[in-house]
């Protein structure tokens, strides 16, 4: 891809290998974010890892990317742990030969309460989930990427960063996920010259299985009021925007973060 003038390009990310963490959907069935970006960058000519604690869950997606017609295999792996990011990593090259894309979509809500009420044990379980997860798949796929030209890499974070939930907050999820916006310019910075690209995405209320199996009977409701635009968020619209982001459309764009939300951001807190 080199030029403006390109009407009919291949799709986007033909000859890249992706690997995604959480790419099966909590539940097993229906799509959640991890899943929504590992099916279309397959339908974008990807080759897909799909890393997930969950194999059955992880299975599901693949069955879903190869009766499209698309190619990816599962890793089975906890990214909470450092030395299973670095299986995944290695399963990924020793599959495909490389790594162009890395998409961080493991995160939680592990560790809820004010600081007063958190323990540090939650305070650590989220830490591990929301930031360490990124830190060391990162970690292991971006020499991969140096080394074969450059690469892009995603990372999610959330609305909450910049709006912590009135009233209920969860300072853990809080602190942590708005620590992934500067993880994600620190990294863009230490790594521009190796032309490796990282970028952030933050969700809003979208509606995902994840959040439907602890939602009460009015949540989707709740949530499609408090965003502006009249329609729903889901797992989709996430994948569109991580779509660009990993794409050389996206060559010149770095450090960025790119909520994803409706517009919830544009509007003040609920008293
Ligand atoms: N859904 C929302 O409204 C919303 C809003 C803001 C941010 N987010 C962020 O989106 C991401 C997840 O999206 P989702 O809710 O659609 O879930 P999802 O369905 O994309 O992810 C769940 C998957 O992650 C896997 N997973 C969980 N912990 C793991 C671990 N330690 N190691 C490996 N795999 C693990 C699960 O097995 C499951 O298959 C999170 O980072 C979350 O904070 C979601």
């Amino acid at each position: 891809m080199n030029s403006n003038t390109d009407r009919n390009p291949a799709p986007r990310l033909e000859g890249k290998v992706a690997v995604v963490s959480g790419a099966g959907t909590y539940g097993g069935s229906g799509v959640g974010n991890g899943a929504a970006v590992a099916i279309l960058m397959a339908r974008e000519g990807a080759k897909v890892v799909l890393v997930d604690a969950e194999k059955q869950w992880a299975d599901a997606t693949r069955a879903i990317i190869e009766e499209e017609g698309g190619e990816a295999i599962t890793a089975t792996a906890n990214v909470t742990d450092g030395e299973d990011c670095r299986k995944a990593i290695d399963a990924a090259v020793e599959r495909f030969g490389g790594i162009h894309i890395l998409h961080n979509n493991v995160g939680g809500g592990a560790g809820s309460g004010s600081v007063v009420e958190a323990t540090e044990e939650a305070w650590q379980a989220s830490m591990s989930i929301n930031l360490m997860s990124m830190i060391n798949m990162s970690r292991y796929a971006i020499p991969h990427m140096a080394s074969s030209g450059g690469g892009a890499i995603i990372n999610v974070s959330s609305v909450t960063a910049l709006r912590p939930k009135a009233g209920r907050s969860s300072a853990p999820y809080t602190v942590n996920k708005s620590a992934v916006v500067g993880l994600t310019r620190a990294m863009a910075l230490d790594h521009a010259e190796e032309n490796v690209r990282v970028n952030c995405i933050m969700p809003g209320l979208m509606w995902t299985p994840r959040v439907a199996s602890g939602g009460s009977a009015n949540a989707r409701e709740t949530r499609q009021t408090s965003t502006p635009l009249p329609v729903e968020g889901e797992s989709w619209d996430i994948g569109w925007a991580s779509v660009f982001l990993a794409s050389d459309q996206a060559k010149f764009v770095t450090g960025i973060t790119l909520p994803v939300d409706g517009g919830f951001l544009l509007t003040s807190a609920p008293n």
